[in-house]
Protein backbone atom coordinates (compact mmCIF):
# COMPACT_ATOMS: atom_id res chain seq x y z
CA UNK A 1 0.00 0.00 0.00
CA UNK A 2 1.31 3.49 -0.79
CA UNK A 3 0.00 5.70 1.97
CA UNK A 4 0.12 9.48 1.99
CA UNK A 5 -0.20 11.07 5.43
CA UNK A 6 -0.42 14.74 6.31
CA UNK A 7 0.45 15.98 9.80
CA UNK A 8 0.77 19.07 11.94
CA UNK A 9 -0.55 22.60 11.60
CA UNK A 10 -0.12 25.01 8.71
CA UNK A 11 1.24 28.54 9.04
CA UNK A 12 -0.27 31.45 7.18
CA UNK A 13 2.17 34.33 7.21
CA UNK A 14 1.07 37.94 7.68
CA UNK A 15 4.59 39.34 7.27
CA UNK A 16 8.07 37.74 7.50
CA UNK A 17 7.83 37.20 11.26
CA UNK A 18 4.13 36.75 12.11
CA UNK A 19 1.66 34.07 11.19
CA UNK A 20 -1.73 32.51 11.94
CA UNK A 21 -1.56 28.89 13.05
CA UNK A 22 -2.91 26.42 15.61
CA UNK A 23 -1.46 24.20 18.34
CA UNK A 24 -1.57 20.87 16.45
CA UNK A 25 1.52 18.79 17.35
CA UNK A 26 1.52 16.35 14.43
CA UNK A 27 2.01 13.41 16.82
CA UNK A 28 -0.75 11.17 15.46
CA UNK A 29 0.30 11.60 11.83
CA UNK A 30 3.95 10.87 12.65
CA UNK A 31 2.93 7.80 14.70
CA UNK A 32 0.86 6.56 11.78
CA UNK A 33 3.74 7.11 9.36
CA UNK A 34 6.13 5.14 11.62
CA UNK A 35 3.66 2.30 12.08
CA UNK A 36 2.90 2.12 8.35
CA UNK A 37 6.60 1.98 7.55
CA UNK A 38 7.10 -0.78 10.15
CA UNK A 39 4.37 -2.80 8.46
CA UNK A 40 6.17 -2.54 5.12
CA UNK A 41 4.01 0.06 3.39
CA UNK A 42 5.43 2.78 1.21
CA UNK A 43 4.92 6.04 3.12
CA UNK A 44 4.99 9.70 2.16
CA UNK A 45 4.57 12.21 4.97
CA UNK A 46 3.56 15.79 4.19
CA UNK A 47 4.38 17.69 7.34
CA UNK A 48 3.49 21.17 8.51
CA UNK A 49 5.85 22.76 11.06
CA UNK A 50 6.13 20.25 13.94
CA UNK A 51 8.61 19.81 16.74
CA UNK A 52 9.11 16.17 15.87
CA UNK A 53 12.27 14.48 14.61
CA UNK A 54 12.53 13.35 11.00
CA UNK A 55 11.56 9.68 10.67
CA UNK A 56 14.41 7.72 9.10
CA UNK A 57 13.72 6.24 5.66
CA UNK A 58 10.37 7.97 5.19
CA UNK A 59 9.98 10.45 2.36
CA UNK A 60 8.97 13.64 4.18
CA UNK A 61 7.87 16.79 2.41
CA UNK A 62 7.98 19.84 4.65
CA UNK A 63 5.42 22.55 3.98
CA UNK A 64 4.25 25.68 5.78
CA UNK A 65 1.00 27.02 4.35
CA UNK A 66 -2.25 25.29 3.38
CA UNK A 67 -1.59 26.12 -0.29
CA UNK A 68 1.85 24.48 -0.11
CA UNK A 69 0.28 21.44 1.58
CA UNK A 70 -2.36 21.23 -1.15
CA UNK A 71 0.31 21.29 -3.88
CA UNK A 72 2.36 18.56 -2.16
CA UNK A 73 -0.71 16.36 -1.56
CA UNK A 74 -1.96 16.83 -5.11
CA UNK A 75 1.43 15.77 -6.53
CA UNK A 76 1.70 12.65 -4.37
CA UNK A 77 -1.91 11.51 -4.37
CA UNK A 78 -2.13 10.33 -7.98
CA UNK A 79 0.35 7.54 -7.20
CA UNK A 80 -1.09 6.75 -3.73
CA UNK A 81 -3.63 4.17 -2.59
CA UNK A 82 -4.61 6.08 0.52
CA UNK A 83 -4.64 9.63 1.88
CA UNK A 84 -4.94 10.11 5.64
CA UNK A 85 -5.40 13.79 6.35
CA UNK A 86 -4.49 14.26 10.03
CA UNK A 87 -3.21 17.82 9.43
CA UNK A 88 -4.92 20.75 11.11
CA UNK A 89 -5.13 22.96 8.05
CA UNK A 90 -5.75 26.64 8.65
CA UNK A 91 -9.14 27.55 7.18
CA UNK A 92 -8.00 31.06 6.34
CA UNK A 93 -4.92 32.98 5.29
CA UNK A 94 -4.22 36.72 5.20
CA UNK A 95 -5.32 38.19 1.89
CA UNK A 96 -1.90 39.78 1.56
CA UNK A 97 1.50 38.62 2.81
CA UNK A 98 3.56 41.71 3.53
CA UNK A 99 7.18 41.41 2.43
CA UNK A 100 8.49 43.64 5.21
CA UNK A 101 7.92 43.47 8.96
CA UNK A 102 4.86 45.55 9.78
CA UNK A 103 5.38 48.46 12.13
CA UNK A 104 1.77 49.37 12.86
CA UNK A 105 1.20 50.69 16.37
CA UNK A 106 -2.52 51.35 16.24
CA UNK A 107 -5.54 49.02 15.88
CA UNK A 108 -5.93 47.70 12.34
CA UNK A 109 -7.97 45.10 10.50
CA UNK A 110 -6.45 42.03 8.94
CA UNK A 111 -8.43 40.66 6.01
CA UNK A 112 -8.53 36.87 5.78
CA UNK A 113 -9.51 34.80 2.77
CA UNK A 114 -10.51 31.12 2.80
CA UNK A 115 -7.91 28.47 2.07
CA UNK A 116 -8.67 25.62 -0.31
CA UNK A 117 -10.23 22.54 1.30
CA UNK A 118 -7.57 19.95 0.48
CA UNK A 119 -9.71 16.91 1.33
CA UNK A 120 -12.64 18.09 -0.75
CA UNK A 121 -10.37 18.86 -3.67
CA UNK A 122 -8.72 15.41 -3.52
CA UNK A 123 -12.00 13.50 -3.01
CA UNK A 124 -13.37 15.02 -6.17
CA UNK A 125 -10.37 13.70 -8.11
CA UNK A 126 -9.94 10.24 -6.58
CA UNK A 127 -10.61 7.03 -8.47
CA UNK A 128 -12.92 4.38 -6.97
CA UNK A 129 -10.00 2.34 -5.60
CA UNK A 130 -8.35 5.17 -3.68
CA UNK A 131 -9.21 5.59 -0.01
CA UNK A 132 -9.52 8.99 1.66
CA UNK A 133 -9.63 9.35 5.43
CA UNK A 134 -10.28 12.61 7.24
CA UNK A 135 -10.48 13.99 10.74
CA UNK A 136 -13.08 16.26 12.32
CA UNK A 137 -12.29 18.61 15.16
CA UNK A 138 -15.46 19.74 16.91
CA UNK A 139 -16.46 21.79 19.96
CA UNK A 140 -19.95 20.25 20.07
CA UNK A 141 -22.22 17.71 18.36
CA UNK A 142 -19.12 15.73 17.46
CA UNK A 143 -20.79 12.77 15.77
CA UNK A 144 -23.41 14.77 13.89
CA UNK A 145 -20.84 17.28 12.58
CA UNK A 146 -18.34 14.57 11.68
CA UNK A 147 -21.03 12.72 9.74
CA UNK A 148 -21.75 15.89 7.77
CA UNK A 149 -18.03 16.30 7.01
CA UNK A 150 -17.74 12.67 5.92
CA UNK A 151 -20.60 13.15 3.45
CA UNK A 152 -19.55 16.59 2.27
CA UNK A 153 -15.90 15.59 1.72
CA UNK A 154 -16.84 12.11 0.34
CA UNK A 155 -14.66 10.26 2.86
CA UNK A 156 -14.31 6.52 3.38
CA UNK A 157 -13.76 7.03 7.11
CA UNK A 158 -13.53 9.94 9.55
CA UNK A 159 -12.00 10.27 13.00
CA UNK A 160 -14.08 12.64 15.11
CA UNK A 161 -12.27 14.44 17.86
CA UNK A 162 -13.20 17.09 20.39
CA UNK A 163 -11.32 20.36 20.80
CA UNK A 164 -10.65 19.28 24.42
CA UNK A 165 -8.03 16.86 23.01
CA UNK A 166 -6.36 19.34 20.69
CA UNK A 167 -2.70 20.31 20.76
CA UNK A 168 -0.57 19.45 23.76
CA UNK A 169 -3.48 19.18 26.22
CA UNK A 170 -3.90 16.11 28.38
CA UNK A 171 -6.59 14.10 26.67
CA UNK A 172 -9.98 14.01 28.35
CA UNK A 173 -12.52 14.23 25.52
CA UNK A 174 -14.28 11.80 23.25
CA UNK A 175 -12.93 10.33 20.02
CA UNK A 176 -14.94 8.23 17.58
CA UNK A 177 -14.21 6.51 14.30
CA UNK A 178 -17.12 6.80 11.86
CA UNK A 179 -17.30 4.37 8.95
CA UNK A 180 -19.15 4.99 5.70
CA UNK A 181 -21.32 1.95 6.57
CA UNK A 182 -22.78 4.05 9.42
CA UNK A 183 -20.93 2.07 12.11
CA UNK A 184 -19.29 4.07 14.92
CA UNK A 185 -16.48 2.98 17.23
CA UNK A 186 -15.77 4.78 20.50
CA UNK A 187 -11.97 5.05 20.87
CA UNK A 188 -11.94 7.72 23.60
CA UNK A 189 -9.77 5.62 25.91
CA UNK A 190 -7.13 4.83 23.27
CA UNK A 191 -3.62 6.26 23.53
CA UNK A 192 -2.43 8.13 20.41
CA UNK A 193 -0.19 5.16 19.56
CA UNK A 194 -3.05 2.67 19.86
CA UNK A 195 -5.29 4.97 17.83
CA UNK A 196 -2.65 5.36 15.09
CA UNK A 197 -2.31 1.61 14.87
CA UNK A 198 -6.10 1.04 14.74
CA UNK A 199 -6.62 3.66 12.02
CA UNK A 200 -3.91 1.99 9.97
CA UNK A 201 -5.54 -1.44 10.39
CA UNK A 202 -8.90 -0.03 9.29
CA UNK A 203 -7.28 1.65 6.30
CA UNK A 204 -5.62 -1.65 5.30
CA UNK A 205 -9.03 -3.38 5.49
CA UNK A 206 -10.65 -0.70 3.31
CA UNK A 207 -7.79 -0.83 0.83
CA UNK A 208 -7.63 -4.61 0.50
CA UNK A 209 -11.41 -5.09 0.31
CA UNK A 210 -11.73 -2.61 -2.58
N1 LIG B 1 -9.07 20.03 5.90
C1 LIG B 1 -8.53 20.21 4.64
N2 LIG B 1 -8.41 21.48 4.13
C2 LIG B 1 -8.84 22.54 4.84
C3 LIG B 1 -9.41 22.37 6.14
C4 LIG B 1 -9.50 21.09 6.63
O1 LIG B 1 -8.17 19.24 3.98
N3 LIG B 1 -8.70 23.75 4.33
C5 LIG B 1 -9.21 18.65 6.41
C6 LIG B 1 -8.54 18.38 7.74
O2 LIG B 1 -7.22 17.88 7.55
C7 LIG B 1 -9.44 17.30 8.35
C8 LIG B 1 -10.81 17.63 7.78
O3 LIG B 1 -10.60 18.44 6.62
O4 LIG B 1 -9.06 16.00 7.94
C9 LIG B 1 -11.73 18.38 8.70
O5 LIG B 1 -11.09 19.48 9.26
P1 LIG B 1 -11.80 20.38 10.38
O6 LIG B 1 -10.87 21.47 10.79
O7 LIG B 1 -12.41 19.51 11.42
O8 LIG B 1 -13.04 20.97 9.59
P2 LIG B 1 -13.24 22.03 8.48
O9 LIG B 1 -13.52 21.30 7.20
O10 LIG B 1 -12.09 23.00 8.45
O11 LIG B 1 -14.59 22.74 8.94
P3 LIG B 1 -14.85 23.65 10.27
O12 LIG B 1 -13.55 24.32 10.59
O13 LIG B 1 -15.91 24.58 9.81
O14 LIG B 1 -15.32 22.70 11.34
Amino acid sequence: MKILITAGPTREFIDPVRFISNPATGTLGYLMAKEAKKKGHSVVLVSGPCNLPLIKDIKTLYVESACEMKNAVEKEFSSSDVLVMTAAVSDWRPEKRFSRKLKIKKPWKLKLVPNPDILKFISNKKNEKQIVVGFALESENIIENARKKMKDKKLDMIVANTTANFGNRVRRGQIFILYSSGEIKDVSDYSKKKLASLILKEVEKLCYSG
